[in-house]
């Protein structure tokens, strides 16, 4: 690390700080990260904020990042219960995975459609958002 330039040594330092512990601060984490990156998209989606294809499809990269880091086995272990996870995630363990999946594949193919103006965005965008919604609906207290 000592000879590399300040900009590496802080992308380095970036991608080795996620080694936390507790898997409820890891999952809530992955939660903050996810309400902030939609700060930036759903404004654009909504006509609030002009739409700006760069910044989009930047946004759209960490989304997904997020998306694929949402580890079930890894961030809701049996005695995992607590913050705000619903008891529903571990009695229904499958359901809570389809919607996870239902997550990834639809900012995934958000991402993949690359969209270079807001009714593509949109067409993609609005389906993978609405996963939020649906996934605490049933399984955030
Ligand atoms: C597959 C289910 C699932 C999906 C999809 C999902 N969430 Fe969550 N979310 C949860 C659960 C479970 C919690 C509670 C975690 C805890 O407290 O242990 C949570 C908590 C949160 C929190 C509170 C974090 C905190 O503790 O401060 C925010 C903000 C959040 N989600 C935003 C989002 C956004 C935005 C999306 C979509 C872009 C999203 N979530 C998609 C399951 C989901």
């Amino acid at each position: 690390m000592l000879n590399k330039p300040p900009v590496i040594a802080a992308v380095v330092a970036i991608f080795a700080a996620p080694a936390l512990a507790d898997p409820v601060e890891d999952r809530q984490a992955i939660m903050k990260e996810r309400g902030q990156i939609m700060r930036t998209l759903g404004p654009i989606a909504q006509g609030r904020q002009p739409f700006d294809a760069a910044t989009v499809m930047a946004a759209l990269e960490r989304l997904n990042a997020n998306a694929q880091a949402h580890d079930v086995a890894a961030l809701y272990p049996a005695g995992s219960e607590g913050g705000d996870a619903a008891a529903a995630i571990w009695s229904d363990m499958d359901g809570f995975r389809a919607a996870d999946e239902r997550f990834k594949q639809g900012v995934a193919a958000a991402l993949a459609a690359g969209p270079q103006d807001l009714d593509t965005f949109r067409a993609t965008f609005g389906p993978a958002a609405q996963n939020c919604g649906a996934c605490h609906e049933s399984y955030r207290d």
